[in-house]
């Protein structure tokens, strides 16, 4: 496996691949790699003969007061990781120098984000996911590939990035992971690192809110504020949780939606901080056709 730590050297390796004839799959994350990004590395074998996995927590997607300091950082322990699973040719894990030529505040050019990044998370981290847009299409310069493994955990991010290869006609192919779940139901991050364990354990909520909001929408229940007062309230069941939003939106549109519509696509998401750690989890559900 090799670790390639500049932007030069990186695309010069993605050059050599692609004229051997490789398909390159790539695997994006900001490291502290768990269960759930391991997945995105098998879908991204099944996918292409030659996956890279960037480890990169970068300055551009987090706000002034967010965790980039606190992120979980180890590189030799993620890169001993993906060279136990296997099947992983390359990391690349970008020095700030190589990726920021001139220092991460001389990021002139940035990706404009559409609409439906105002909703959801874009409501409380103004500017992350024009930050997270931006960060990826350079990752996409450096590495070249011809697909790319995201998880539908983060899923605004995921549907955004669909948006933004699409409409810059990036010919990469988007590829969308399940999420993980602890036994629990938490969904792995990173961020899970960072809970007590009081914390960890009352986390749970956060699956158990969106699973039953989607479940009883599956079942037939049209009343969104009897589905938005029970994910509020499985939320607040919980001492050491502050709910942030809990919402039913759109699937295409991420737009909070009105009505639910027999045959539409929603979904159900929520974001919740305990202490400073802030986690998202959601779940889809097609309402039903009567
Ligand atoms: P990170 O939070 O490290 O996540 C990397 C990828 O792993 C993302 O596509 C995310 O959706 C996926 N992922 C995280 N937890 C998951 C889980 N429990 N199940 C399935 N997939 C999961 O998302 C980012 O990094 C960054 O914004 C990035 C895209 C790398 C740009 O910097």
């Amino acid at each position: 496996m090799e670790i390639i730590k500049t932007v030069t050297e990186m695309q010069a390796y993605a050059d050599q691949k692609r004229a051997e004839g490789r398909i390159l799959g790539l695997v994006p994350t900001m490291g502290g790699l768990h269960e759930g990004h391991l997945s995105l590395v098998k879908l991204a074998k099944e996918e292409a003969d030659h996956v890279t996995v960037t480890i990169f927590v970068n300055p551009t997607q987090f706000g002034p007061n967010e965790d980039y300091e606190t992120y979980p950082r180890g590189l030799e322990r993620d890169c001993r990781l993906l060279e136990t699973i296997g099947g992983v040719s390359a990391v690349f894990a970008p020095d700030e120098a190589s990726f920021y030529p001139g220092g991460a505040d001389q990021q002139r050019v940035w990706v404009v984000c559409p609409e439906m990044s105002k909703y959801l998370c874009g409501k409380d981290r103004p500017g992350h996911f024009r930050g997270v847009l931006t960060v990826v299409l350079k990752l996409f310069a450096a590495c070249k590939p011809h697909v790319s493994v995201f998880g539908l955990k983060d899923i605004q991010q995921y549907i955004l990035l669909k948006r933004m290869i699409h409409d810059l006609s990036l010919n990469i192919r988007i590829v969308g992971g399940s999420i993980v779940r602890e036994p629990s139901g938490l969904a792995f991050s990173s961020r899970n690192e960072n809970l007590s364990s009081n914390e960890r354990s009352q986390a749970q909520v956060l699956s158990k809110a969106v699973i039953a909001a989607a479940d009883m929408i599956e079942l037939g229940e049209k009343s969104l504020e009897r589905l938005t007062a029970l994910m509020m309230n499985t939320i607040q069941s919980a001492s050491l949780a502050k709910l942030q939003y809990a919402e039913i939106v759109d699937a295409n549109t991420l737009h909070p939606v009105e009505k639910l519509i027999p045959g539409a696509r929603v979904i159900a998401a929520v974001a919740v901080y305990f202490g400073d750690v802030r986690l998202i989890d959601n779940a889809i559900a097609d309402v039903p056709v009567e």
